[in-house]
């Protein structure tokens, strides 16, 4: 039995703007699972509707945060990575979840939840 520590970052923002109140908040910021669970992870936020736009990252150990996937309410666009191994729910402004299926090794890693105003087209990265 391999059991895997997927680690969650809680606490990432992604705004032109930041200030103190500007908070995204990751539940659970740690997870241990089993292979071959699922692990739902969710992300919400204390902004206004605007911030519509959710991202999920990967970061592996030694690695480059990649993206897994882009949502808004009505949108979804995955990056580079198995789309059968991820599902989201997306349907408010102040929150989203993402799905981890058939955990492997693999996937322990850190992942990232980014929010972003949908009117802003530069992003800035923190
Ligand atoms: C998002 O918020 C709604 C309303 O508070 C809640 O019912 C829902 O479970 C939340 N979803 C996630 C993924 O946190």
């Amino acid at each position: 039995m391999i059991r895997l520590i997927i680690s969650l970052n809680f606490l990432l923002y992604w705004t032109p703007v930041l200030t103190e109140d500007n908070v995204v908040t990751q539940i659970p910021s740690v997870a241990w699972h089993l292979k071959g669970e699922s692990a739902e992870i969710k992300c919400s936020h204390n902004k206004d509707f605007n911030y519509n736009q959710m991202y999920w990252y990967i970061q592996r150990q030694g690695e480059s945060m990649e993206l897994i996937v882009y949502t808004t309410a009505s949108s979804k666009e995955f990056g580079s990575v198995d789309k059968n191994k991820f599902s989201t729910v997306k349907e408010i402004a102040q929150n989203g979840s993402l799905t981890v299926k058939n955990l492997d090794t693999g996937d322990s890693a850190v992942y990232f939840c980014a929010v972003k105003e949908h009117s802003v087209t530069e992003l800035l990265y923190c």
